[in-house]
Order: C-alpha cells, then sequence, then structure tokens
C-alpha cells in the first residue's frame, strides 16, 4: 500500500494512528485520517481546506469532541476500519483521475470526502466542503505546486513568467527581451523533456484552448491541437464555417461567449482587428495564430530553430526574400528585440508596412540590429547566416496570384542566390511551399534547410507560450 505514497501522505497515515491512539482506539478510523489530514498546516490536504475557506482548528475542535472513544484497550497491531480503507481506495482514483505519480494528502483527502456517510462526512459537510469544489482546490493547488516547483525548480518564478501570465500573445512588438528569453528556455524544457511528459500532462490538465480558423491550415492546428493535448488539456477545433466570426456574430460577443467557457483562445484571422478584438473581450488569454499583419508563434518557432542550429541570435543576419507580408513583420520585429541584423529584398511596393517598420527600427535602436529594406534580392543575402523566404500570395490573396508570380520572378531562393549567403546559411521557410516558385527544390531539400526543425518546433514554442499564459 505505501510505493505510490509521498512522505507527507505516509505521514498522515501515521498520524491517524496517533489520532485512534489518543482516542484509545486500535481501529483506524476514516475521522482519524481527517485529524491526521488536519494536523499538520504545510500539507497539501490542510492547504485545500484553508483554500476552501475551513477554519483547521474549528475544524479539529468539532471533530474531536464528537469522534467516540474507543475500548482503552491499545497494543498489537492497528487496523484500518473498512471505512478508512475505501477511502484510501477513492484516494488512489483521485491520484489517477488527476495523472499523479504519486498519492500525495491531497488525494487522501478527497478520497475521505468521498466517504458520503458518517461522522467525518457530516462534519466536511458543516464546515462547507464538497466534493467538487475540494477537487478543483486540489487541482489549483497541483498545477500551482507544479509550475512553481517543477517547471522553474525551485527558484524564483522569473518576473517575465510572472509578466507573460494571464497575457495574450498578439504580436512580437508587445515583447519584452526577458519575455522572449523565457519563452525560449520554456521551449527547451519542453521540448528536451527537462519537464518530463508525464508532468507535462498536468500543467493544463482540464483546461479547453478554442482554436478558430478563418483559414486553412495544417502546421498550426496540429501544432495546438497536438500541444495542449500534451499538456493534458483539450482544444476545440473552431472552423471558418463554424463560428462565421463578425458574420455571424461579433467578435466580442464571440470572445465573451468562448470566455465563459475556455481557458485559452487561440485564433488565425485576416483583419489583425479580430484577434485583438477577441482578446479585449475574451478574459482569457488569446494567441494570435497569424493574422494579415503578424505570425508571432511562427516567428518564436523560427528563432529557436536559428539557436538550435547556430546557437545563437544576437549579431547573426537574417535575409528575407519576398513579399513584406505577415511572416516577415514578425521576423523583422523579433529579430530587432534579439539584436539580429534583418534584411529584406522584395520587389518595389511590396516593401513590409511602414509602422511595423517604424517599430522595428525603434527595437533596433536599443538592441544595436540593423534594419536593411532593398529591391535587390542579392543585396540582401549577402553574407546572411539565415536565408527565409514566404509565399508570394498569402491566404486571401489568391485573386492577385498570377500578377504576383510575374512581379516576384526574380524573388526566388535558388541555388545560385543562396551562394551569396555565408557557405554555412540555413535555409528557412514557414511552410507550405510552392515549390519552383518562391524556392527551388534544390535548396529546399538541399543540407541547408531546416524547414521542418522550424514545423515541429511550432509545437514546443506554443507549448511554451501556452504553459506561460496559461499555466
Ligand atoms: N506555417 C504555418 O502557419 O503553417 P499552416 O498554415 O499550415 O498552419
Ligand atoms: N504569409 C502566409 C503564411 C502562411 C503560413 C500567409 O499568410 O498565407
Amino acid at each position: 500500500m505505501w510505493q505510490r505514497f509521498t512522505d507527507h501522505a505516509k505521514r498522515v497515515i501515521f498520524s491517524a494512528q496517533e489520532e485512534a491512539g489518543k482516542f484509545g482506539d486500535n481501529n483506524v478510523s476514516i475521522e482519524h485520517v481527517l485529524l491526521g489530514l488536519t494536523r499538520d498546516r504545510g500539507c497539501g490536504a490542510a492547504q485545500a481546506l484553508i483554500s476552501m475557506g475551513v477554519d483547521l482548528k474549528e475544524l479539529r475542535a468539532d471533530l474531536e469532541q464528537n469522534t467516540a472513544r474507543g475500548s482503552g484497550k491499545l497494543g498489537g497491531d492497528m487496523q484500518l476500519t473498512p471505512r478508512a480503507k475505501r477511502a484510501i481506495d477513492y484516494a488512489y482514483e483521485e491520484a489517477s483521475d488527476l495523472q499523479a505519480d504519486k498519492l500525495c494528502s491531497e488525494h487522501l483527502l478527497l478520497g475521505v470526502i468521498r466517504q458520503k456517510e458518517g461522522l467525518a462526512a457530516r462534519t466536511l459537510a458543516k464546515f462547507g466542503v464538497d466534493l467538487d469544489a475540494a477537487r478543483q482546490a486540489v487541482r489549483e493547488q497541483q498545477s500551482g505546486k507544479l509550475f512553481d516547483g517543477v517547471v522553474f525548480k525551485s527558484e524564483e518564478r522569473p518576473e517575465a513568467a510572472v509578466e507573460l501570465r494571464g497575457k495574450s500573445l498578439l504580436d512580437i512588438a508587445q515583447l519584452s527581451r526577458a519575455e522572449i528569453d523565457v519563452i525560449f528556455d520554456m521551449t527547451r524544457k519542453l521540448k528536451d523533456g527537462v519537464i518530463p511528459p508525464s508532468r507535462q500532462r498536468r500543467i493544463l490538465a482540464g483546461k479547453t484552448l478554442a482554436m478558430i480558423f478563418e483559414k486553412p491550415s495544417l502546421r498550426t492546428r496540429v501544432s495546438f491541437e497536438t500541444g495542449i493535448f500534451q499538456l493534458g488539456g483539450h482544444g476545440i477545433y473552431l472552423g471558418p464555417n463554424d463560428i462565421a466570426l463578425g458574420k455571424r456574430e461579433s467578435v466580442a460577443d464571440v470572445a465573451r461567449t468562448i470566455g465563459r467557457m475556455c481557458d485559452i483562445v487561440m485564433a488565425r484571422v485576416f483583419e489583425h482587428e479580430k484577434v485583438t478584438g477577441l482578446a479585449e473581450y475574451a478574459g482569457v488569454p488569446v494567441i494570435n495564430a497569424l493574422s494579415d499583419l503578424e505570425h508571432p508563434c511562427q516567428a518564436l518557432a523560427d528563432f529557436y530553430t536559428i539557436i538550435e542550429h547556430k546557437g545563437k541570435l544576437e549579431g547573426l543576419k537574417l535575409a528575407f526574400i519576398g513579399d513584406g507580408n505577415n511572416v516577415a513583420h514578425s521576423l523583422m520585429l523579433l529579430a530587432a528585440k534579439v539584436g539580429m541584423n534583418f534584411a529584406i529584398g522584395c520587389p518595389k511596393d511590396y516593401e513590409p508596412d511602414e509602422n511595423v517598420t517604424a517599430k522595428a527600427r525603434e527595437f533596433a535602436k536599443e538592441t544595436g540590429a540593423t534594419i536593411e529594406i532593398t529591391n535587390d534580392p542579392i543585396e540582401a543575402v549577402k553574407g546572411a547566416d539565415v536565408v527565409y523566404t514566404d509565399v508570394w500570395a498569402s491566404m486571401g490573396q489568391e485573386a492577385e496570384a498570377e500578377e504576383r508570380a510575374k512581379t516576384f520572378a526574380d524573388f526566388q531562393v535558388n541555388s545560385d542566390l543562396m551562394s551569396h549567403a555565408k557557405p554555412d546559411a540555413i535555409f528557412e521557410h514557414c511552410l507550405p511551399a510552392h515549390r519552383g516558385s518562391e524556392v527551388t527544390d534544390e535548396v529546399i531539400d538541399s543540407k541547408q534547410s531546416v524547414v521542418f526543425d522550424e514545423a515541429e518546433n511550432r509545437l514546443h514554442a506554443q507549448k511554451a507560450v501556452m504553459v506561460l499564459l496559461a499555466g
């Protein structure tokens, strides 16, 4: 029976035996277990009761007053009464429902509460403790404990993680350098198993992620849905025809409704204002999973991939070849924030948005990064450590695809263009790729290409974001 008990839980049973002894009883009853659970304020069960507004002293006094005295004949082995044994069986069930590896005092408490009859049950009811509330208290306590004790070890939770908690991730501009670092650090802990999968499953246990898609997706949907599952939560896919954001119902009303039921929202939208609108009214963290202005999750995964291949970010040069679009915006802002030099080679009139460029230049001033905008792809790629491209016509621009194909013809990333970058440059693409248009097979299938590392890192980086915003 002891194998899976934590030390605290074992101590509760020893205390229960002592309580039985005090009452002159050889049988350890459920009342004695409850007294054992409330003896040490530091144990998880006691903390759960306190969080539910229970005065431990009063509860103990009430229980002690009404607990029957035993025969007084002590000696021999202490026995658990059938009811106490059943409470322990229930405790095992509660532990497994909460996906806990060990049986803790909190689970013993839930086991005791599950016994609906007898003095212990009556006393708990008198103090307003019911099973649902107690389960919720234990769940919250365990996720809090996990966050403080495992995700960040015993060190203080970094200030940047405190800052991120409860916030939305709408764009790169909002992130401080410390927050970016904490996201990358968490990405590594999750990807490398520093936080093992069995513990990861508890971080967002019982939480729901609403996944709003106005556009198609492979990577974003699969990474978010897999990510929330691996963190113990559940993802609900809401496709373009499900809620018709802003058409069937206003953005604000959709947000208010979802916020009442779900714990996190991710949204892939056309107009950026829709994702900011969702964040304004949802009351829970909202994650931008691509808008016409930014694709922050993509940039975070791409930069994490750069760290993996180059060991650093600062002082490198990233060259983006193609349209000054959402992906280019997020990359440019993130480069500026971390001190990476950024160059875009794009056709005239396809430069990045002026406001975004102005912001990036502001951030670059602080980090010493350079921002270069040119209509010459060779100039952009010169000396680059990372060459990046994206489709010429983004989702929603399909009608312009033919015209854009002509305009962008000189902006293909092929072996010739790659030869102007550093010899050890890596090639990145957010995918999906239009092979033969913005990139040749030769480049995307080359040893320099890290496109599937980027795709995989979407999973790890977004898990990190979800843990930090909603853990
Ligand atoms: N890169 C990216 O966001 O892929 P999907 O459009 O397939 O989600
Ligand atoms: N710029 C592209 C990125 C796809 C992931 C688009 O918006 O369609």
